[in-house]
């Protein structure tokens, strides 16, 4: 799907945030949309609709519950919780839309029944009004076709639970106007959301994905357990196909998407008759189980794979309120190892098939697919990158064997590695001859990875010279952060080992050493928080720009951990004077407002908006292009470090390692010393090697995985 704009931020503003809400049917998802709409939108009036009192007393309650939990969590300020408490109406009176300016429908997923609803609210609400769906997979032209007013309707599909996993499909289908489509991306952007928009197909893009993947996980119980599935199935995504149908009651689910897809697109979409059969626990009990002895050799694919249970003897499927018997995420079965390879072989064959068929029918893009996967469904990886870590023979193995035997279903058009064209972790785009490269990781506020800074390197390399650019952006996707920091998740592998910690400093810094030379200016925008790495990169672009309430954070030394890529380094080389600043925010992680960077230089313009922040960007390329900054390649001389201390503490009261204070003091003051701008940088490398190496780093890194305080007592 080719966009005007990748980062929604830039789509020209068109109409205010919605002040009065609908959301029809107040089952689970209805009431999970309002929670979101009701927490991002201050003072939004929200009615849910429903015919049954009960389920609308029930949905109250639920958004009541959400207000206290994000409150004692502090998600919430108590004025947020109250403004979710407030405004909130529920009624089984279909009048009660009256003056909405969005309404939601999020009731059974029946054709006709939605057909009539939509009709309705035509009636009731005004010309303006949008009027989306959320359905799963039924597309928007069965729905909207027959109203008056087609070109403000939609589907707007949301992913459980709704308020907060940040994926929505906007389904760009034929008579929505495009200034529609265009308006819904930026409102879900603006209010946390990650808008993924994709074309008017069954099932849309990312359904057609899971849908599938666990329909082909029902043909699989002919040689295996729900168990041994779902085992298999961990190596590619957090919990397994049966524990998601469980937890979702999702059989019902792939009955009626996957018949709705045999309908549409043809038989091999077929669901397995298994899946009512698990339905119908009650009147029929389990199947006929046939013993199978050879488990090793089990007899799935080929002609088995039609849903009619050949089932190998291995106990009951399901208990007897129809729930799979299966494992949790992480736990254990045995899987004789031909069966492993065939679940994987059908598993990534369904996976990749999709995939294809979702690039090749252009029903979303590579990188919307990739992210998408992740983010609703918890793969571990996109399927495109699992495509490029297997290699292109074996990925066509897989999918020839898959193709062949499940006649119809979508094979490549194109060699594999066309597929892999596109970036995975940026957004590209350009605007009055300036490039905007937008993180995009929103699963981990942006925090960056080496792959994700090759793909800013390739594209500066790539536009460095290009007449037409005149220098680039660089910021944040979202309304949080610009980026939470380099990636914890990558560190514990290598705590402890020097080398390998030194490494790995001088590879995540080699954007920035082309950041200290690029002949173009480089700007950062900070949208939202620069924490740890985010903040070392902000720092080398050539000027930053910065919302009104970003912030600015070294929080490293709060993990066990120095700074390694330039944090002890640059501030003090580039913005000497405000050396003592600089020393608590690296020795007590102390927080620097956007306001007071800017009152210390640091931060060249304030902007009121996130809308102004890029236009401001723009500016300051504009202003630097004759005039180069970057880090003093010269000694410095600055402020009085504070003296080191044994029992050092966070400016939040947060014990700290008095080893990492340490390393840090020493680190800042040698570096400052140091003769050049490289021989500084090595010094930080080290000394991030050094303090990765303390007893203090594995805690802290520990702690931050485990998600609990850590204890730096005695460290
Ligand atoms: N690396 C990897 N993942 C990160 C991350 C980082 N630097 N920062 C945040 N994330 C992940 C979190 O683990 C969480 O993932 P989950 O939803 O799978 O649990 C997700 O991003 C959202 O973060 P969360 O902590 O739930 O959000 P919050 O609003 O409660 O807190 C922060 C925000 C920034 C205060 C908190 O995420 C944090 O302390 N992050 C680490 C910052 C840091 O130390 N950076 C320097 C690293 S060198």
């Amino acid at each position: 799907m080719t966009q005007q704009h990748n980062n929604p931020i830039l789509i020209e503003p068109t109409g205010e945030l919605p002040r009065r809400v609908g959301i029809i049917g107040a089952g689970t998802i209805g009431p999970d949309i309002g929670y979101y709409l009701k927490s991002a939108i201050p003072g939004l009036n929200l009615v849910l609709i429903d015919i049954s009192r009960d389920a609308l007393e029930r949905a109250l309650e639920r958004l009541h519950a959400y207000a206290d939990k994000g409150l004692a969590r502090g998600k919430l300020t108590p004025e947020q919780a109250a403004g979710v408490r407030q405004n909130l109406a529920a009624s089984i009176d279909y009048d009660d839309l009256d003056g909405c300016d969005w309404v939601i429908e999020a009731a059974t997923e029946n054709i006709e029944l939605k057909k009539q609803i939509f009709s309705r609210v035509e009636d009731i609400t005004g010309r303006d009004c949008m009027i989306t769906s959320n359905t799963s997979s039924i597309p928007a032209h069965s729905l909207f076709s027959h109203l008056r007013h087609p070109e403000r309707t939609t589907v707007t599909h949301f992913f459980a639970p709704a308020f907060r996993n940040p994926v929505v499909e906007v389904v760009d289908w034929q008579q929505a106007a495009p200034a529609f489509i265009r308006r819904l991306r930026r409102l879900f952007y603006v209010t946390g959301k990650v808008p993924m928009v994709t074309r008017d197909v069954v099932c849309f893009m990312l359904d057609r994905i899971f849908d599938n993947w666990c329909n082909e996980a029902g043909f699989l119980l002919t040689g295996a357990t729900p168990a041994q599935i779902d085992h298999t199935a961990g190596a590619y995504v957090h919990a397994g196909p049966f524990f998601v149908l469980n937890m979702s009651n999702g059989n019902p689910i792939i009955i009626e998407t996957n018949t709705l897809q045999a309908e549409l697109e043809g038989s091999h979409y077929q669901p397995a008759n298994i899946f009512q059969q698990a339905i119908d626990h009650d009147n029929l009990g389990q199947p006929q189980i046939t013993k199978i002895d050879n488990l090793g050799q089990p007899q799935i694919g080929g002609n088995d794979n039609l849903g009619q249970p050949q089932i190998a003897d291995r106990g009951l499927l399901w208990d007897e309120s129809g729930k799979w018997l299966t494992i949790k995420p992480g736990e254990n079965v045995d899987v004789p190892q031909a069966v492993t390879a065939e679940i994987r072989d059908r598993l990534l064959g369904v996976l990749f098939s999709q995939t294809v068929d979702i690039l090749d029918r252009d029903i979303g893009t590579a990188a919307d697919l990739e992210l998408g996967c992740r983010l609703a469904f918890a793969f571990r990886q996109g399927p495109l990158e699992l495509m490029r870590e297997l290699g292109e023979q074996e990925s066509e193995r897989i999918l020839a064997k898959f193709t062949r035997a499940k006649p119809g279903m979508p094979g490549p058009q194109r060699p594999l590695h066309a597929y892999q064209d596109f970036h995975r972790f940026i957004l590209a785009d350009e605007l009055d001859g300036v490039k905007i490269i937008t993180l995009r990781r929103p699963e981990a506020l942006n925090a960056l990875h080496d792959n994700m800074t090759d793909e800013i390197l390739a594209l500066l390399k790539q536009y460095e010279d290009d007449p037409q650019t005149r220098g680039f952006i660089i910021t944040g996707y979202g309304v949080a952060a610009f980026s939470a920091g380099a990636d914890i998740g990558r560190f514990p592998s290598m705590l402890g080992d020097r080398d390998q910690c030194i490494d790995y400093a001088r590879v995540c810094s080699r954007l920035l050493v082309y950041l200290d030379s690029c002949r173009k200016p480089v700007v950062a925008a900070l949208n939202g928080m620069a924490l740890g790495g985010g903040l070392e990169l902000a720092i080398r672009c050539h000027g930053i720009v910065a919302v009104d309430n970003a912030w600015l954070q070294f929080p490293e030394i709060t993990l066990g951990i120095a700074p390694g890529i330039g944090g002890m380094v640059v501030p003090y080389r580039r913005w000497p004077a405000a050396a003592a600043a600089f020393h608590g925010m690296l020795l007590a992680a102390e927080k620097m407002s956007a306001a007071k960077a800017h009152g210390l230089g640091i931060v060249d313009k304030l902007s009121e908006t996130h809308d102004a922040l890029l236009h401001d960007g723009i500016r300051l390329v504009g202003e630097l292009a004759d005039r180069r900054r970057g880090p003093a390649d010269a000694p410095v001389s600055i402020a009085a470090l504070p003296a080191g201390e044994d029992e050092p503490h966070s400016f939040a009261g947060q014990r700290l390692s008095g080893a990492v204070f340490a390393v840090i003091r020493q680190a800042i003051s040698d570096a400052a010393a140091a003769a050049s701008l490289d021989e500084a940088l090595e010094l930080g490398y080290a000394a991030f090697a050094e303090s990765a190496a303390t007893a203090a780093a594995r805690e802290g890194i520990s702690a931050f995985m485990e998600k609990r305080k850590p204890d730096f007592t005695g460290l």
